[in-house]
């Protein structure tokens, strides 16, 4: 099998700890890719234990160094987040492929820019959003998907937890805050959930509970359209009782998934009497008043996830499995680059309707 030869750009939390170590450790991806560039001016964190790296690897302290590395042919570009545009340009203009980490960008006029270049370059070019993978939610979107809860009115994504927060992923100009962060995770599940279209309405409150930075840190969205459901979402940093990640409503039945396991109950329309509206008042035995009540036959389902598919290396994995058949055989990838423009539209306006003062200079940092 042909291995792709990548270069990682950062050495950090994603760049080290997600990128490199899927691609190092799992084998379904060591067969299939070869990390031969990493780059990170920390030169503690160039080394990776019990592993055995490529002999062609080269380990550059800057980004542009691994850029003039013409071996390389898929660069990855795990640099913080307000780098992530400009960098994958550059990458891309270099002549590479590139995979760039969520968030893309704050703003949709960026995807506009990065998307002139992939058609000038004719470059592969794909936003890690692995999340995408998570079994969790490829199974509630498809009994969603099959219509055994019948029209889907309502979806509800949240993904919460408490604690505190200091670091750059707080501050507004390093395209940080928790929807920047977290959000792009249930974001991308939120634009499959809703279906393929924009929303006709969002509404976003958004406030800074348990942040040090000048960012959000707690977010409520709801967006709606004819012939969609409402899907409302939370990420917040103040939730100390964090409840289902994903509750969907329907009006034959409904679903919950959390941690490990989805459940979902419904009746069959075929199974029950047909009604219409009564206007009298309604009437029991001996004329006394009564409320509706019917018997119903309800069914209900449960799917335990294996608990290694409940993890950040199943979910990366099967990314990068996806990746290699979309840049070898030019197969579309599952995570398209229209997905992500359409969770980036949303996000901008949850920050039009939020505004907060930026108080964190950030000079030039990268
Ligand atoms: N998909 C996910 O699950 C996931 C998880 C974590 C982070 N991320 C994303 O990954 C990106 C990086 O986040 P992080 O948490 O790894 O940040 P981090 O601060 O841990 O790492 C950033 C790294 O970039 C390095 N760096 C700085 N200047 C550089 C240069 N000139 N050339 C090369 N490297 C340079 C830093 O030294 C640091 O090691 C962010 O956009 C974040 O949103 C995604």
């Amino acid at each position: 099998m042909k291995r792709i030869k990548v270069g990682i750009i950062g050495q950090g939390r994603s760049g080290r700890n997600i990128h490199r170590h899927l691609f190092e450790c799992m084998p379904a991806l060591k067969e299939r890719y070869e990390v031969i560039a990493i780059a990170d001016p920390i030169t503690e964190r160039h080394a990776l234990a019990d592993i055995t790296p490529s002999p062609e690897l080269k380990c550059y302290t800057d980004y542009k160094q691994l850029l003039a590395d013409k071996r390389i042919e898929l660069v990855v570009n795990a640099s913080r987040s307000h780098k992530h545009i400009d960098i994958s340009i550059e990458a891309l203009q270099a002549g590479f492929n590139v995979i760039c980490e969520k968030p893309l960008a704050r703003q949709v006029a960026d995807v506009e820019r990065l998307e002139k270049v992939i058609k000038e370059s004719g470059k592969f070019f794909a936003v890690f959003q692995q999340s995408r993978f998570r079994p969790l939610f490829r199974k509630s979107l498809e009994v969603m998907n099959s219509g055994v809860l019948g029209r889907i009115v309502m979806v509800k994504v949240a993904y919460n937890c408490f604690g505190r927060r200091w670091d750059w992923q707080t501050i507004q100009d390093m395209c940080a805050g928790e929807l920047l962060n977290t959000g792009p995770h249930p974001l991308d599940q939120v634009v499959q959930f809703f279906g393929n279209a924009d929303p006709e309405q969002i509404f976003c409150k958004m406030d800074r509970a348990n942040t040090f930075g000048d960012a959000e840190d707690h977010i409520k969205l709801i967006i709606s359209g004819k012939g969609h459901p409402t899907v409302d979402m939370e990420v917040s940093r103040c939730c100390a009782f964090p409840g289902n990640t994903y509750e969907i409503y329907g009006t034959n039945g409904g679903l919950k998934a959390c941690g490990t396991e989805v459940s979902w109950k419904y009746f069959r329309p075929q199974d029950m009497m047909e009604q219409h509206a009564i206007i009298k008042p309604l009437e029991g035995a001996g004329r006394m008043p009564v409320y509706c009540g019917e018997d119903m036959h309800i069914y209900e389902e449960k799917w335990t996830c294996p608990a290694y598919a409940n993890t950040f290396d199943c979910w990366g994995t099967d990314y990068y499995k996806d990746i290699y058949e979309g840049i070898t055989t030019g197969k579309p990838t599952e995570v398209q680059l229209e997905h992500v423009k359409r969770q980036i539209r949303i996000i901008e306006e949850c920050h039009k309707q939020n505004p907060f003062p930026k108080t964190i200079d950030i000079g030039d940092a990268i």
